[in-house]
């Protein structure tokens, strides 16, 4: 624990398997700390990473995916930066997706997500979503043993966005192949080693779902996909074509790898606190709150970032305009400040929905709902499927010492794989 605070969080594979001593090594400095080799502002605490979220006039999203990777392409100069940000813009990572937008450009491009994420066609999905929780667990169930992020999480996510965006179902096992292999850039968002972020798979579906809305353009149906093509903007202007594109595959950019990580944390806490699983098998409205918990507790998106566009501060720091700024979730999350004993797993917490795991202010998760429903179909599913699940002692150690590895990312909190054993439901 010597001087954590001098630690590189960007490099360090430790602190990638475990942050948290780091993160509460900083708040004790101050919750909003200048970390030593990049130059980024560091925010821990749990008030200051939510004021920092609702304070969009200073703080642009341009770098929330890379943060100083890569470097700023510009010195910036003065206090007021708003110019060379936009002057540069194409040059930030997935520039074109609007997670890194900022006003006005990010409203319109939410305003055409909206549009598909109706509390409809939510409730659509979510009835396919429960069918698709028992096709996945067929195909293992028999064998008595899984690998969960690869048997089961990963193709879940996957296609469940593609039921979301509807995808026509004979071209679904190819997205599931492409997009949900083991082998898929496990770690390209925030790789330690600095990697870009994963652009191909994007790539393969914006030309993907180029050529579906743009046949729907010329031909509308009476599907999902149409809706989408037709999109409006709110004054009724209609779009170019890639501007619809980019806010559907953006879907699954966002809601893959983070819906992974949320499933796969919460069955470890399961595996590990047996009493926990009996408490959600004699009460399954328990499953909401457990999700919740861990999501406070093992946050998917462990960080973010932002770029000072003007000279600003959070909580008692000027953070001068042109300043990187990594807003902590996972950080925000342990704030003892905010939740008392904060490494501990509970349920009975009163504050159990004050976590930001989803992030807050304009740019708040636009799928938390549907994470939120993959959660609880998960859960619900594996118990009814399973008359019991363990860990696997031969991947992970004995209880009392067991042993996890995590995607060793900056930027995304979760388990490289877990590996579960249990006896089917007769
Ligand atoms: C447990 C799972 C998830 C977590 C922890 C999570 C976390 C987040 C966070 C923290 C942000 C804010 C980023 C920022 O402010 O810079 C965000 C944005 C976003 N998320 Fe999620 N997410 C999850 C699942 C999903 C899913 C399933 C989808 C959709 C299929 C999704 C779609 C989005 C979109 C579109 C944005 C951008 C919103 C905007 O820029 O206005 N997310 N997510």
């Amino acid at each position: 624990m010597t001087d954590l605070a001098s630690a590189d969080y960007f490099t360090d594979q430790a602190l990638a398997q475990n942050p948290f001593e780091y993160f509460d090594a900083l708040r004790e400095q101050n919750p909003v700390y200048r970390e030593p080799h990049h130059n980024v502002v560091v925010v821990t605490g749990h008030p200051e990473v939510i004021e920092a979220f609702k304070n969009s006039e200073a703080l642009s999203a341009v770098n929330a995916i890379g943060g100083p990777f890569p470097p700023l392409p510009f010195e910036p100069e003065g206090d007021d930066i708003t110019e060379q940000i936009n002057a540069h813009r194409h040059l930030f990572p997935i520039a074109e997706h609007m997670v890194v937008m900022d006003p006005p450009e990010h409203a319109i491009a939410r305003s055409l997500l909206a549009r598909l994420l109706t509390p409809k066609r939510l409730k659509e999905n979510e009835e396919y979503i429960w069918k698709l929780a028992d096709a996945q667990i067929d195909e293992f169930i028999d064998n008595g043993h899984c690998e969960f992020l690869g048997e089961y999480a990963k193709p879940f996510a996957t296609l469940a966005i593609t039921d979301l965006l509807g995808v026509p179902e004979s071209e679904r096992p190819e997205f599931r192949r492409i997009l949900a292999a083991r082998e898929h850039v496990q770690h390209a968002v925030g790789a330690l080693d600095h990697t870009p972020v994963a652009v191909n798979p994007l790539e393969y579906l914006d030309e993907k779902f180029k050529g579906y809305l743009a046949e729907r353009r010329r031909d509308p149906q009476n599907d999902i996909l149409s809706g989408l093509a037709t999109a409006a903007y709110p004054d009724g202007a209609t779009p170019d074509l890639m501007d619809v594109v980019r806010p559907a595959t953006f879907l699954f950019a966002a809601g893959q790898e983070t819906v992974t990580k949320l499933l796969s944390s919460a069955l470890r806490v399961l595996g590990d606190r047996p009493e926990y699983e009996k408490m959600l098998r004699e009460d399954r409205s328990l499953i909401k709150p457990f999700l919740e918990e861990s999501l406070r507790f093992d946050s998917p998106t462990k960080v973010d970032f932002r770029l000072a566009r003007t000279t600003t501060t959070i909580g008692d720091v000027e953070i001068k305009a042109g300043t990187i700024v990594m807003l902590c979730l996972a950080g925000a999350n342990r704030d003892p400040r905010k939740f008392e004993n904060p490494n501990e797993f509970r349920l009975d917490r009163k504050n159990l929905h004050d976590h930001v795991a989803f992030g807050r202010g304009l740019h708040t998760c636009a799928g938390a709902p549907l994470a939120r429903v993959e959660g609880r179909v998960t859960l619900n599913r594996l118990l009814d499927r399973m008359q019991d699940f363990q860990i696997s002692e031969v991947s992970h150690g004995p209880v009392g010492d067991r042993s996890y590895r995590y995607d060793p990312s900056f930027l995304l909190r979760g388990l490289s794989e877990l590996n579960i054993e249990f006896t089917p439901a007769s």
